[in-house]
């Protein structure tokens, strides 16, 4: 058997001809910039969100950085989040010329650790970004808690995480500011890079608006910094298709996960841990990551037997050699090393079958 772990062309195929019928009628139309599937695009992921404003823009990361620029981060602020998290949640804070300050993560969810927060706030915080790790929404009551009493925005870097809630919420209508991304491989994944911003406050919007063409009010009236950061029409037209259709990809990926856990609850031939995802959350389930010893080892022999694997993420940020300039040492964030040194991600995507999850829990 030969595993696909995300299975894009599936996708494809299952949703082929209302996508290149969209992707065509852009290329007819010729509104490739701000056409009128973004609009679409907005209203339905307002709706879906139940966020009072939704901003398409060019990616994860650039929803990040937007995010940050329209709260005036600025260099030497202190941004507080997780070391286990991908780069660009913390490179987007060093972008700007403010200093990531990790926290290191619960041991359970694998999100940061709201109760190791507090000790980390200086005169100089400004904002907390959670990050959604592998779609489970982080313990906002607790960090919105921390965040207003000392009067910091918060930041959710839900990258990973569209879709999912807490407590009834979706993860993109809370915090100051959502984020998440459309890259492919994440569960709404466009044909290319993609992202959107999410707030529910007016004057951010318009200023999280603005801040993605280049900082205009009016055509070439410049009123801040800005960047190009919006999201491109054939983006919007592969979207407004597959958002139609995911609520029922996500119910998939739910019962993939579950699915998993049944299987591989039962295996003790290796000592495996598997995801935990809180009673008052759901989960996106953008990866499947469980822990195990001798990873490596156990890549290879499943990669033989077809089976692909992944690890989100190997080495923790502040050990990346890009970040050496802060001052971390290794131990600093003994979870964080722990967990990135055994997580490990099995193949997740709505399509995997019951056979399929049966191969791979029998091979593990
Ligand atoms: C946690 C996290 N943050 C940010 C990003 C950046 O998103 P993008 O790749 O769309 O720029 C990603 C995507 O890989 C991510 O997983």
């Amino acid at each position: 058997m030969k595993i696909d772990f995300a299975n894009l062309q599936y996708q494809h195929e299952l949703y082929k001809d209302e996508i290149e019928q969209a992707l065509l009628s852009v290329a007819r139309k010729c509104n490739f910039i701000m056409g009128e599937e973004i609009v679409q695009l907005e209203e339905s992921l307002q709706n879906f969100t139940g966020s009072k404003h939704a901003i398409s823009c060019s990616s994860g990361t650039d929803a990040l950085l937007l995010a940050m620029m329209a709260l005036d981060i600025k260099p030497g602020d202190e941004i507080i989040t997780t070391p286990f998290t991908f780069i660009a949640t913390a490179e987007t804070i060093a972008f700007l010329g403010a200093i990531p300050v990790f926290v290191d993560i619960d041991e359970i969810t694998y999100n940061i650790d709201p109760a190791k927060i507090e000790e980390k706030i200086t005169p100089k915080t400004k904002a907390i970004i959670p990050v959604s790790l592998y779609g489970q929404p982080c313990d906002m009551d607790e960090i919105m808690l921390v965040a207003a009493k000392h009067g910091l925005k918060v930041i959710i870097d839900g990258a990973q995480s569209f879709g999912s809630t807490y407590k009834g919420k979706s993860d993109s209508n809370l915090g100051d500011i959502s984020c998440t991304s459309f890259f492919p491989a994440k569960p709404l994944g466009c044909y290319g890079d993609g992202g959107a911003v999410f707030t529910n406050d007016d004057e951010l919007a318009s200023k999280i608006k603005s801040l993605r063409v280049h900082g205009q009010t009016k055509r070439y009236y410049h009123k801040y910094i800005g960047m190009g950061g919006r999201l491109d029409t054939i983006q919007a037209a592969v979207l407004n298709v597959k958002l139609k259709y995911y609520e029922k990809d996500l119910v998939l990926r739910q019962e993939v996960a579950l699915k998993y856990d049944e299987s591989l609850k039962n295996k003790n031939t290796i000592s495996l841990i598997l995801p935990v995802v809180k009673n008052d959350r759901t989960s996106a389930y953008a990866q499947y990551s469980i822990r195990v010893k001798d990873r490596e080892i156990l890549q290879e022999k499943l990669l033989n037997v077809g089976i692909p694997t992944a690890v989100h993420y190997p080495l923790p940020l502040h050990l990346q050699e890009c970040f050496a300039y802060l001052g971390y040492k290794a131990g600093d964030f003994p979870i964080s090393e722990t967990v990135a040194n055994e997580i490990m991600s099995l193949p997740m995507n709505p399509y995997l079958s019951d056979e399929e999850i049966d191969y791979i829990a029998e091979n593990l």
